[in-house]
């Protein structure tokens, strides 16, 4: 067995002081005091829905119990600070992304609502019969339905971009996919099913030499990795709350202003509006123009919360954690008897999918259940994937940044069990 980490690390300012004790941060969140069916909870299921810090649960609680009105409309004191706190949280978000404005910084119910959004405003005003978009084999569905919908509305063209039996995005394939017609490149950052992080810089470069926009799926980039908008120039860019350890029900579209000033509303109602009449209605310029009704006040205080949470641990100090987790996780699982990791990609975050020979994924969490091991067994919301690699399903264990060795072991011991279960 290997010591859990507590290590220093060089933070994002390149200083080497940042102190990961695994330990200690385990004791900001709450729920991994759990018991499941006798045994200490190991969660290993972050990549589906991350554990909230205390600072998170806490941040929404003093929210709820002292300063909360709706936003945006009262001149009330309570409405206005519930205002200044919902403006701070965003304010938060474009500095935890480096986005040059936080108008740049749309609130949404999450990433695939951030998705529907750029689908429902820029691509339905400017995309037209035989435009061309392209997707990657790699895409969670909430990256592949919106544009679906847009194409049997539209008539637009959807390509795919192919990855290799390991799962690395193949750059040049991509590239020769490029062409005239070619409007938009959806992809995702950080596989959920694989952990692949796919080029992104390469592919966005790509992709604006050929005159398209890029959006990218950022839900489980932004758990695990630095993002920054205005070194990547990334066009759309969009994330969910609950994935960074934040609440669910918030999350966030980054857009560059000029788009963004070019784009739609996407819902109407109360709050986007400068003037209504019957005959006419005007509408408020970015990010409120895209945010009709009561917005998620105090989720959005709770992902500022968790924002600032992840930027105190320090973004490097995170990923050193997490890349060692993977390391050993991969060395543990595969040399297992019967056991095959799905998705080798020499670039991955913190994620481990397997299959075990003559065992059903189900059948594999089911049992890891017991030993209050909780993973995830099914497609992963990615069934085109699973297709090209010739799976039903695969178990999936992914790590966040509470994980400990001792969660690996714990896993690798219980699988050995599975294993004898249907030997
Ligand atoms: N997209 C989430 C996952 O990968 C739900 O599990």
């Amino acid at each position: 067995m290997l010591a859990s980490t507590s290590r220093t690390a060089m933070n994002d300012e390149g200083r080497h002081s940042v102190s990961f004790d695994v330990h200690r941060v385990r004791d900001d969140f709450p729920i991994l005091k759990r018991r499941i069916r006798g045994r200490p909870l190991v969660y290993l299921d972050s990549a589906a829905s991350a554990q909230k810090p205390k600072a998170v649960l806490d941040a929404m609680q003093v929210a709820q119990e002292t300063i909360y009105a709706n936003v945006h409309r009262g001149v009330h004191t309570l409405s206005q600070e519930a205002t200044d706190a919902f403006e701070a949280a965003r304010e938060k978000l474009r500095a935890f992304i480096n986005a040059a404005s936080a108008d740049e910084i749309i609130f949404v119910r999450g990433a695939t609502e951030g998705i529907n959004l750029v689908a429902a405003t820029y691509a339905r005003k400017f995309l037209s019969a035989g435009d061309e978009i392209i997707l990657s084999e790699l895409e969670h569905h909430s990256n592949i339905v919106p544009w679906q919908l847009l194409q049997a509305e539209k008539g637009i063209v959807i390509k795919v971009a192919p990855i290799d039996d390991d799962g690395n995005f193949l750059l040049p394939a991509f590239e020769r996919l490029l062409s005239p017609r070619t409007r938009l490149v959806a992809v995702t950052h950080v596989s959920n099913a694989l952990g692949t992080v796919t080029p992104v810089r390469a592919i966005i470069e790509a992709a604006h030499r050929a005159g398209a926009k890029v959006l990218l799926d950022g839900c489980q980039a932004v758990p695990h990795l630095a993002v920054d908008m205005q070194a990547l120039d990334v066009d759309f860019y969009a994330f969910s709350g609950h994935k960074m350890y934040g609440p669910t029900g918030i999350g966030v579209l980054y857009g560059k202003k000029e788009l963004l000033a070019t784009m739609p509303p996407y819902q109407g109602g109360g709050e986007m509006i400068s003037t209504v009449t019957f005959a006419k209605s005007t509408f408020k310029e970015p990010p409120h123009r895209f945010e009709a009704g009561t917005p998620a006040i105090v989720e959005a205080i709770g992902l500022g919360a968790a924002a600032d949470y992840l930027t105190a641990l320090g973004r490097e100090a995170v990923r050193a954690h997490e890349q060692a987790l993977l390391a050993y996780a991969s060395q543990r699982v595969s040399a297992l008897p019967g056991l095959q990791i799905v998705g080798r990609a020499a670039e991955k975050a913190a994620i481990v999918s397997f299959v075990m020979e003559g065992v059903h994924a189900h059948d594999i969490g089911t049992i890891l259940d017991r030993a209050g091991i909780a993973v995830r067994a099914g497609h992963h919301c990615a069934q085109p994937l699973m297709e090209r690699l010739g799976l039903a399903a695969t178990a999936r264990a992914s790590f966040g940044l509470y994980n400990t060795m001792e969660d690996v072991d714990a896993l690798a011991d219980a699988l050995k069990i599975v294993r004898e279960i249907f030997a």
